[in-house]
């Protein structure tokens, strides 16, 4: 019997190429040691320190950065206050507000792109914290450096802005924010960063927050005892050291995306700009995308229906190989035909 071929995920920003084979080394070796409870990540937060020159007390790691704006919610904010996101953002902001029974206000955006500006007539004196996804997913657009420090100067400092970097090694974009220096200069910034994309850990579950040593205090001390097992450190660090494969992955990924979004915008299709390792796409039927959403199924490409989220009349693709990008424009070609 023909062997079925392995469904191909484009549907979670994981990193197509994997891991490092070095960190896949590091966590086997550890596996002897699974027996043991796994220690305080203080070797992570001093290498993750040294990595972006400031104090081993402004690090604080977390189990996936989820894990983070989790605490973040729960350490920063009352129950009658408020937290403000963009729509079509990454929907555990909303979800982790709600499940704390936070009010999450949601900004619309303008043709598919965050305007920082519009988030200031929503804010109140409830306002605790503004999650902001740069690049942002699903939709792939950045916040530039003058436009988040422009709402950094604009907001009151009881406001924390939470700049959420999950595919900062992906950006090529040079009016990318320089987030370390403005996290210098306002101490209502948090950073965070997560090992689960480009490092391709995600099943790990590693993300760490760069914050003013006060909060980062806070949010060390209501972490759950134990969070972070004893395979993550070695690999964490291991996939620090290996840049040359991060630096090969993000230079991949960059000359597909312009080769897919081209690929998708000669076939006219509605696709947005990326500066992730996926596509957002948007169609004027919900019927369309539902049906070429299925076609992407039938043929083992597994790819985002933004519904799942409540995100209507959108599909967000992963970027592939050359390979399996020419699949998809093979696919969809036959699709519009
Ligand atoms: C913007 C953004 N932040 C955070 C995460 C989650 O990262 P982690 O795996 O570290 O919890 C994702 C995952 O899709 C994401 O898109």
């Amino acid at each position: 019997m023909k062997k079925k071929n392995t469904p191909v995920r484009l549907n979670a920003n994981e990193n197509f190429y994997g891991s490092s084979p070095k960190v896949l080394k590091a966590v086997i070796k550890n596996t002897n040691n699974i027996s043991i409870y796994p220690a305080s990540p203080v070797r992570l937060e001093q290498k993750l320190a040294e990595k972006f020159k400031v104090d081993a007390t402004n690090i604080v790691v977390g189990g996936g950065s989820v894990r983070l704006i989790d605490g973040i919610i729960q350490s920063l904010t009352k129950p009658d206050d408020e937290i403000i996101c963009f729509e079509r953002s990454f929907v555990a902001y909303a979800q982790l507000a709600e499940a704390h029974r936070r009010k999450c206000i949601l900004v619309p955006q303008k043709n598919f792109i965050c305007i920082p500006e519009n988030i200031l007539p929503h804010i109140t004196k409830k306002t605790k914290v503004i999650f902001l996804a740069n690049p942002n997913n699903p939709t792939g657009t950045i916040i530039t450096h003058k436009q988040l420090e422009k709402l950094l100067q604009s907001i009151p400092e009881t406001v924390t802005v939470v700049l959420d970097e999950a595919y900062a090694e992906y950006v090529t974009d040079k009016n990318f924010p320089k987030a370390v220096p403005l996290f210098r200069k306002y101490p209502n910034l948090i950073i965070i960063r997560t090992f689960s994309k480009i490092y391709g850990l995600a099943g790990l579950r590693i993300g760490f927050g760069i914050a003013h040593e006060k909060v980062a205090g806070i949010l060390k001390k209501n972490r759950i005892p134990f969070f972070f097992n004893s395979l993550c450190e070695d690999a964490a660090l291991t996939a620090l050291e290996d840049e040359k494969y991060i630096q090969v992955c993000a230079g991949k990924n960059a000359t597909e995306r312009k080769y897919l979004l081209d690929g998708l915008q000669k076939l006219k299709l509605k696709a947005v700009p990326s500066q992730g390792n996926y596509i957002f796409v948007w169609f004027d039927s919900e019927n369309q995308k539902d049906n070429l959403f299925k076609k992407f199924i039938d043929h083992g490409l597994l790819i985002c229906n933004l519904n799942i989220f409540g995100q209507s009349n959108s599909l967000r693709i992963g970027i592939g190989n050359r390979k399996v990008n020419n699949s998809i424009l093979k696919l969809v070609r036959e699709f519009l035909k």
